[in-house]
């Protein structure tokens, strides 16, 4: 199955790189080997030398790529597991339930002693990495919740898979909400706000525009899909406190959080909707701070093409800024896809940290994809990176971090370590003890049903206005809900205060960022004129 050893660089031979290991404690290097973590850097595996992530470098953003069975979801696993010791919370999508071996002490089978062997792994010892699990049904892991407020109508419109129009009258629905101070917490406050918006429509359209009973019935058949599908559980409270996935252990290491999304898979859009906001709501939530020794969180997008498929380019503008905004809070972003080329351009040019399992070339265009794989590396003399990529063995991947000031290193084919942890899925048994002894355990598993939109819908009876409502409870949290909102302008929300939405504070960033750039390439072009005339 796996090689036994990466492929010698031209004119060596293999057997004249004999990997030197020499016992030694149980954790700890031998005088030649490596451990998982070492001077700041993950230990990966070794290809001519040993590879590392640079944990200070590992907020550059990466990308995992390779074929079915090629070993992506292991290498997803080392990864995690050597950030979580360095002591670095990581967030993880779960696809296939086989990430979840993660949490429990793997058995030192002979192909990984004899892969830890291969990679010089002295003291390879199996371990269980400390583990929190989320699902956002609630069922499988602590339940991930947000309100409706705070997710906001255009995440919700492509969740809903609204068209324009629909969208519009989405929109009318939360500024009739927020205008009227209806908190929405889950489906049912905004399936009564949408009803009652209907009901209203001749009487709101001067303020708020024309409200299509069609787009009403369109919406609201889109809302009964997506209660099917079980996303009434992630509307609602209490909701996530983002910080929750930023923990440590007692013992200084990091949480790995696991978000189970097997049926999350069937669902692309709830899936990559939801990603979206966490996203957001951690650029939102953490200060700026700029490069740091390591990364405070580091997130892993499985399956990512999910996240790209039939995406609007307007939502793949935003994924790319905020890939770039969120380096700087200390977030790394790796997503991990079969396909280098399901990844847009202007978001792979932002992941810097590359592992490339093996590709399969049957079809021109599978040809294309091992071509712009290979083009993406600084490219190696020694090594044929376009050919190598059809040739890699299982559990073995042509590998370029960013070393030194950030630039990438020099491609080199590699052998990856074997996890500590277990290969494969936990049982049930296993999993209700993690959750049952997890630090969140009861804080999430109780909904909260506060006051909010249906009930006061309900007061008022059929066709209600403002008139006489009661006063209604802030909604709580921080506000998301018009996060791209720039296209919308700023609203206020349930309380009557402006909302700080992300759209909002995306505009300023962007704004600083766009100010600081003009500054910069005005300097340059005065610097280039006056330089010009003393010549
Ligand atoms: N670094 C490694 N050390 C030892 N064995 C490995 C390693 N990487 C992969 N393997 C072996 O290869 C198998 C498949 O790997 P993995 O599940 O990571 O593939 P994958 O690329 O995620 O596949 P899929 O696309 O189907 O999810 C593992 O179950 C394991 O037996
Ligand atoms: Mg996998």
């Amino acid at each position: 199955m796996a090689k036994s050893r990466a492929e010698p660089a031209k004119g060596q031979s293999a057997k004249s790189q004999p990997v030197k290991s020499q016992p030694s404690p149980a954790g700890q290097p031998g005088p030649s080997g490596k451990s998982v973590l070492q001077d700041g850097k993950v230990f990966l595996g070794k290809s001519v030398k040993p590879e590392y992530l640079d944990l200070s470098l590992a907020n550059r953003h990466g990308l995992v790529t390779g074929a079915t069975g090629t070993g992506k979801t292991v290498t997803l696993q080392v990864v995690a597991e050597g950030l979580s010791k360095a002591g670095v919370p990581v967030f993880a999508a779960d696809i296939k339930g086989d990430l979840s071996g993660i949490s429990e002490v793997g058995e030192p089978k002979d192909f990984l002693l004899k892969r830890a062997k291969e990679v010089g792994l002295d003291g390879y010892k199996n371990s269980a990495s400390p583990c929190i699990f989320w699902d956002l049904f609630g069922t499988s892991g602590h339940p991930v919740r947000a309100t409706v407020d705070d997710m906001g109508p255009l995440l919700l419109s492509r969740m809903l898979e609204l068209n324009e129009v629909q969208e519009g009258v989405l929109n009318v629905a939360f500024r009739v909400a927020t205008d009227e101070k209806l908190p929405l917490r889950n489906l049912a406050d905004l399936r009564a706000i949408i009803n009652n918006v209907a009901e209203r429509a001749k009487e709101l359209q001067t303020k708020y525009g024309n409200v299509a009973s069609s787009s009403i019935g369109s919406i609201q058949r889109r809302l009964l899909v997506l209660e099917q599908q079980g996303a009434d559980s992630f509307f609602g409270e209490p909701a996530l406190e983002i910080m929750d996935f930023i923990r440590t252990a007692p013992d200084g290491r990091g949480y790995v959080n696991v978000l189970v999304a097997d049926k999350l898979m069937e669902k692309p859009r709830l899936y990559a909707t939801f990603l979206m906001w966490m996203l957001t709501k951690l650029w939102q939530t953490l200060p700026e701070v700029g490069d740091q020794p390591k990364p405070k969180l580091v997130f892993f997008f499985d399956e990512a093409h999910l996240l790209f498929d039939d995406a609007p380019s307007a939502l793949l503008e935003r994924i790319q800024q905020i890939a770039r905004l969120v380096r700087s809070k200390g977030i790394g972003v790796y997503f991990v896809t079969q396909n280098p080329l399901d990844v847009p351009n202007t978001v792979s040019a932002q992941l810097g940290n590359r592992i490339q399992h093996a590709l399969r070339a049957y079809t021109p265009q599978e040809q294309k994809a091992v071509k712009a794989a290979a083009e993406t590396f600084r490219p190696n003399p020694q090594l044929n990176t376009e050919r190598v990529i059809l040739e890699l063995q299982v559990g073995e991947a042509l590998v370029s971090m960013l070393e030194n000031k950030g630039e990438p290193s020099i491609v080199e084919r590699t052998l990856i370590r074997p996890p500590e942890g277990r290969i494969g899925p936990i049982t049930d048994a296993e999993r209700r003890a993690l959750i049952a002894a997890s630090p969140v355990y009861g804080k999430y598993e109780q909904t909260k049903n506060a006051e909010s939109a249906e009930e006061i819908l309900a007061r008022r009876g059929p066709g209600g206005t403002a008139d006489g409502a009661a006063d209604a409870k802030a909604s709580s949290g921080g506000s998301i809900g018009d996060w791209l909102g720039t296209v919308f302008g700023p609203t206020k929300g349930p309380t009557g205060r402006p909302r700080q939405g992300v759209g909002q504070m995306f505009g300023r960033e962007l704004q600083r960022t766009f100010a600081r750039t003009a500054a910069s390439v005005i300097r340059g072009v005065i610097t280039k004129a006056l330089k010009g005339r003393s010549r």
